[in-house]
């Protein structure tokens, strides 16, 4: 019993193999439906958006059904794991594209475009990597993995998660993370990252993805006073910065979005002329033991009262979410390392590949026109003297 968890080559546990191996035949027959149930692509464009998920390469390749749904309802797929510079360089000498490769040529054939996850990551670090950054704090290290992702897919990638998660309260005088990279350069290694990656994309969008910034409580409103620092700063020296991706990895036991907050802050980072991605969106359920349906609704709930927000703001251009189906997400995890297809089920399309109220709740907000405040109309004086007789009586 001690493998149960373990990976099989393609990615998948014994367990979530079988299961989709269960699954796959039976959900075949339902994709007939599929043109008349929601269409998320067709949603979004009304409002000139896009709508994307995260996958894995071996998920589209071994799950001909989710692959299919997949493809039907995402305009822009990001790489759940296969461009983490710990998946694409392991060794120093040796850069692994096959996975990244096999996405990418998914998307090239089904005319999608790709999200850029993650160039600075704290998590995925190679070994060899985190050694020599230490040892050398040879910013060349990194700007060689730039080089080569970038030259790779920058054609088919848009935008760019140039820094990953670089917030943490307390680390650093300004909040930066403590990590290999600000050890090795200093509170100075996002403006050096962001400089890298526009000199190898001209066009790209470079963002800065965070998490923990959606919430009211103190430790959010924290996290997004040290962003919107580390923003200002940027802008001073002029690095460039397009936009922000708000992870927004919602969460039942965090209670309701205080909406007017949360407006707000999408306000403060419209207003520094950023475009925004929510690029992480899924919800961590609070109690499991609840029938599947209410389950359901207070996801969904969640979604709406975030998405209705998020999109009401013109800078917002797109919403990905992490995963597609409760088939496959990191939330599955049992707490023992072992993925339960289903058990979280914060995620748009069930197990079964069946849309949930959260599939509704997305179309429904992504419907929504952005509603582009007017520029200001010059109101010229009127001309008194000339229309008027203005001379006062005698
Ligand atoms: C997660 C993946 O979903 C997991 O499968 C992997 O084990 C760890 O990374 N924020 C991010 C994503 O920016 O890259 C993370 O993805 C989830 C949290």
């Amino acid at each position: 019993m001690r493998n149960r968890g373990a990976k099989s080559l393609v990615g998948l546990t014994r367990r979530e193999a079988l299961l989709a191996a269960v699954a796959a035949p039976a959900m075949a027959g339902n994709l007939g439906a599929w043109p008349i149930g929601p269409d998320l692509r067709a949603a979004a464009r009304v409002s000139n958006r896009f709508f994307g998920a995260a996958v894995q390469a071996d998920q589209l390749r071994h799950d001909a059904p989710f692959r299919e749904a997949v493809m039907g309802q995402c305009d822009c797929l990001t790489p759940e794991l296969e461009l983490k510079w710990a998946a694409v360089q392991p060794v120093a000498a040796r850069f692994d594209f096959a996975r990244m490769d096999a996405l990418a040529g998914f998307a090239r054939h089904h005319g999608k475009r790709l999200h850029g996850h993650t160039l600075l990551w704290h998590r995925s670090i190679p070994g060899w990597a985190r050694a020599a950054i230490a040892e050398t704090r040879d910013w060349a290290i990194i700007h060689r993995f730039f080089a080569a992702v970038i030259a790779r897919y920058d054609g088919i990638v848009d935008y760019w998660d140039v820094v990953n998660e670089p917030i943490e309260i307390g680390d650093s005088p300004t909040h930066l993370r403590r990590s290999p990279f600000l050890d090795a350069f200093g509170l100075d290694y996002v403006r050096r990252a962001l400089d890298s990656a526009r000199a190898l994309s001209p066009k790209g969008r470079l963002l800065i993805n965070e998490y923990g910034i959606e919430y009211a409580d103190l430790a959010s409103e924290s996290r997004r006073g040290a962003l919107l620092a580390l923003i200002d700063r940027l802008r001073q020296q002029g690095v460039p910065l397009d936009g922000i991706g708000i992870q927004a990895h919602l969460d039942l036991q965090k209670g309701q979005l205080d909406q007017a907050v949360f407006a707000r802050f999408l306000q403060d980072l419209a207003d520094r002329n950023l475009l925004v991605l929510i690029t992480e969106l899924d919800v961590r359920e609070a109690d499991p033991r609840l029938p599947w349906a209410e389950r359901d609704e207070q996801v969904a709930g969640a979604v709406r009262a975030f998405l209705d927000v998020a999109l009401d703001q013109a800078a917002v251009r797109g919403v990905t979410t992490w995963g597609f189906s409760d088939r496959y997400s990191w939330l599955n995890d049992d707490g023992r390392g072992v993925m339960q297809p289903g058990r979280n089920r914060g995620l748009p399309f069930d197990a079964a590949l069946r849309p949930k109220p959260f599939v509704q709740a997305i179309a429904t907000a992504l419907r929504r026109v952005p509603y582009i405040v007017p520029p200001p109309v010059e109101i010229v004086p009127l001309q008194v003297d000339s229309m008027f007789d203005t001379t006062p009586p005698p």
